[in-house]
């Protein structure tokens, strides 16, 4: 009986485990492909071609986290610019653009 509770106690904090190192987790990026979405996307014209800007503010070695810069692409509350959907820029596609945005000088 005490090995059963034993063992599901290790069972939950398992599962919890997971779910922890779940949060927060940014998808590994390409960053030679997402200077190819970034063009695609015509994120360039705004932000100018290495994103360190134009019409539009600063991002190349953005301190924003993965978590806000994708809710940026989603959910940009912006005038000026547009929505972003997961089927134009998808969360792996925002993940490579990040990456790459990353290694860019400010
Ligand atoms: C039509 C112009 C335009 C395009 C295209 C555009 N943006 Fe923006 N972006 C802006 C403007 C302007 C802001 C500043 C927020 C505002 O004015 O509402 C902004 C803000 C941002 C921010 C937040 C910057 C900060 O530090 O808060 C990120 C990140 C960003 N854009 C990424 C992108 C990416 C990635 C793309 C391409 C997928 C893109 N943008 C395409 C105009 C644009």
């Amino acid at each position: 009986m005490k090995l059963k509770i034993r063992a599901l106690l290790c069972a939950l904090s398992a599962v919890f485990l997971l779910m922890l190192s779940a949060c927060g987790k940014v998808p590994e990026g390409n960053a030679a492909n997402g200077e190819r979405w970034f063009r695609m996307n015509r994120c360039n014209g705004c932000h100018g071609e290495k994103g360190t800007g134009g019409k539009a503010p600063v991002i190349a070695g953005t301190s924003l986290s993965y978590t806000r810069f994708l809710k940026q692409l989603r959910n940009p509350n912006s005038a000026i610019m547009p929505t972003f959907e997961s089927k134009q820029v998808s969360d792996q596609d925002a993940a490579d653009i990040y990456m790459w945005l990353q290694q860019q000088k400010k």
